[in-house]
């Protein structure tokens, strides 16, 4: 299984004056996705990219955008995203009480449809959306900040989650995603657990030679 999982890195640890460049590393390593984290300073404290910023990049390349959206009143975001290029819109259980609302409006632009969740969110707070997303993102560390430390216990929740999908025979149709404090050494504990996709910044944009970090994860 490992042999076909997707890498997504995670271009909020790259150089942001100079994006070509980390798209040129992707597309060298092989990458399947370019992983894009919106920070909004509400939902989380940092702030990040915009749809103009995703709109450039989709112009740049033909990978497919996978935008991770850190913020409150994901619904107003959601066109913006859409029209400028993103594949895939995943929005947060948590800036939300109408998920079903944000589901079916990501649905109706066309994009893939993602949910993720915090590391202290419980898993069933997301399971009634099984059947009406594309994704979970399970997120391994608090959302906000590339470089932190993957927190142990998400693994049990990628089982969790995983094992949940078997029961709705979902499994292969709903990916799970991880975010968060992945590396070369860790990688193979989570594709074991039932990763389909691993998001990676600073492991990857981190090193001298972010192209060959991208092949050695493919090669764990
Ligand atoms: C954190 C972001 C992550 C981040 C991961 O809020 O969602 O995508 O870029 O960075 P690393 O791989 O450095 O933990
Ligand atoms: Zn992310």
């Amino acid at each position: 299984m490992t042999s076909e999982f997707k890498l997504s890195p995670s271009i909020l640890s790259a150089d942001f004056s100079n994006l070509q460049l980390a798209l040129d590393q992707c597309a060298d390593g092989g990458a399947h996705w370019i992983h894009i984290d919106v920070m909004d300073n509400q939902f989380v404290p940092n702030l990040t990219i915009g749809p103009p910023v995703v709109k450039s990049l989709r112009s740049k390349t033909q990978k497919f955008l996978d935008v991770h959206m850190m913020v409150v009143e994901p619904e107003k975001l959601v066109e913006p995203f859409a029209k400028a290029g993103a594949d895939m819109i995943t929005f947060h259980i948590e800036a939300t009480d109408d998920p079903l609302s944000v589901i079916n409006l990501i649905r109706s632009t066309g994009s893939k449809v993602g949910i993720s969740l915090k590391p202290s969110t419980p898993v069933s707070d997301i399971e009634p959306f099984f059947d009406k997303i594309d994704l979970v993102l399970v997120m391994s560390v608090d959302p906000g900040f590339g470089g932190q430390g993957y927190i142990d216990a998400s693994t049990n929740r990628i089982i969790e989650i995983k094992q949940k999908l078997v029961e709705q025979c979902l499994q292969d149709r709903v990916l799970i995603e991880v975010d968060g404090g992945i590396k070369l050494h860790n990688a193979k504990e989570v594709l074991d657990a039932g990763a389909d996709v691993l998001v990676a910044g600073s492991a990857i944009f981190g090193t001298d030679d972010p192209a060959n970090t991208i092949k050695e994860f493919y090669n764990i």
